[in-house]
């Protein structure tokens, strides 16, 4: 045998040796060492080629063709190996990240204001509709701002009769949780006079009471709404007025209300108001006793005193003011019937309610 025919034969042997190898490469990467394996720098081609120099001069062409046309086999073998892992090595990805999009989606719950913060923010907005303009103040008040300035003196029973939460304080200040609204009439008056000097004002006052006090109907803290106006004409004709506006809108309805003389400090003349009973219109039932009445809150026109302590003319000016508990009005609103339900965070309650 001739070394060309060896040769030849080797070549032959690679190529058929290489192609199987190729076809049987189980990744790009495999491929690739295989690839430097049989056609690289220090391959097995390259062996090969080695013998061709012993060759005679003449046989060497030849030799040469075949090797090119082994050479164009490998590629081409490989570039169909290639594309095929490629395609195999896609449709493995394509298996892996596989989304089932019929699957349901994970519901996002939404949030929901709770019931009483909606209740304040009906009422305030009913009240904003009508001119008045929102205002707040502290949670945590002074003697003067919950008690003095809103004719309440130090020794009056009324100050007994609002289980306060007082506070230990620094400075010789009395501090205390506010047990009303109320001191808001005089904390929005002054910052009104100071800004505006003294002239015509009407403002609701939302926000959080605290009273030591706590049984079924009674929690620590709840929440109040107070209202006022002060101007040169403001008279009970007009507070009473607002209340029959207020109420029909807050309760979707037309309801007859009443005043009953009443007493509070800061008021004078003082009255309790009434509405008809939003559960029985009027009729009678167990919500209104048997009365066809509801007592929703306490009104009046403010005490000369109170508008004193702000430094207002009581000859010039008069004003109404009432305040009204919150809890109770979402409670008759939606047919509430415990008040412990606002405070325990059941879920199923809140859902129902809130919006
Ligand atoms: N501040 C009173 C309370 O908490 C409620 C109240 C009654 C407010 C009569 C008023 C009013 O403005 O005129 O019990």
């Amino acid at each position: 045998m001739s070394d060309s025919t060896s040769l030849t034969e080797q070549l032959e042997a690679t190529q058929q040796r290489a192609i199987a190898d190729f076809s049987q490469a189980k990744n790009l990467k495999e491929l690739d060492a295989l690839r430097t394996q049989y056609l690289g720098k220090k391959g097995v081609l390259t062996d090969v080629l080695k013998g061709v120099g012993r060759l005679a001069p003449a046989e060497r062409p030849l030799i040469g063709q075949q090797v090119n046309s082994v050479k164009q086999a490998l590629n081409e073998a490989l570039g169909t190996a290639t594309e095929q892992l490629q395609q195999q090595e896609r449709q493995q990805r394509i298996e892996a990240e596989r989304l089932d999009i019929s699957l349901p989606a994970r519901r996002q719950s939404t949030g929901a204001r709770h019931p009483i913060q909606q209740g304040l923010d009906e009422i305030s907005d009913i009240f904003s509709r009508m001119g008045f303009t929102i205002a707040q103040g502290p949670e945590m008040e002074d003697e003067f701002h919950n008690f003095d300035a809103l004719n309440i003196p130090p020794e009056h029973p009324a100050r007994a009769m609002h289980d306060t939460f007082f506070l230990q304080s620094d400075d010789d200040v009395s501090r205390l949780l506010r047990t009303h609204t109320s001191p808001v009439q005089i904390r929005a008056m002054l910052k009104h006079i100071k800004a505006n000097g003294e002239s015509p004002l009407a403002v609701v006052a939302p926000g959080r009471v605290f009273r030591c006090d706590h049984d079924v109907t009674h929690s620590p803290m709840f929440h109040q709404v107070e209202v006022f106006k002060v101007g040169e004409d403001v008279s009970m004709a007009q507070l009473k007025g607002v209340l029959q506006y207020f109420l029909s809108s807050y309760f979707n309805q037309d309801l007859p209300i009443r005043l009953r003389p009443s007493y509070f400090p800061f008021t004078e003349p003082s009255a309790e108001v009434d509405m008809g009973c939003v559960m029985c219109q009027g009729k009678g039932c167990r919500v209104c006793k048997n009365t066809g009445w509801l007592e929703v809150l306490g009104s009046g026109m403010i005490h000369p005193n109170v508008l004193k302590s702000v430094g207002l003319d009581s000859e010039r000016w008069s004003g109404f003011a009432f305040g009204l508990g919150v809890e109770r009005l979402v409670m008759l609103k939606y047919g509430i019937p415990d008040l412990r339900l606002f405070f325990e965070n059941d879920a199923r309650f809140l859902r129902r309610i809130g919006a």
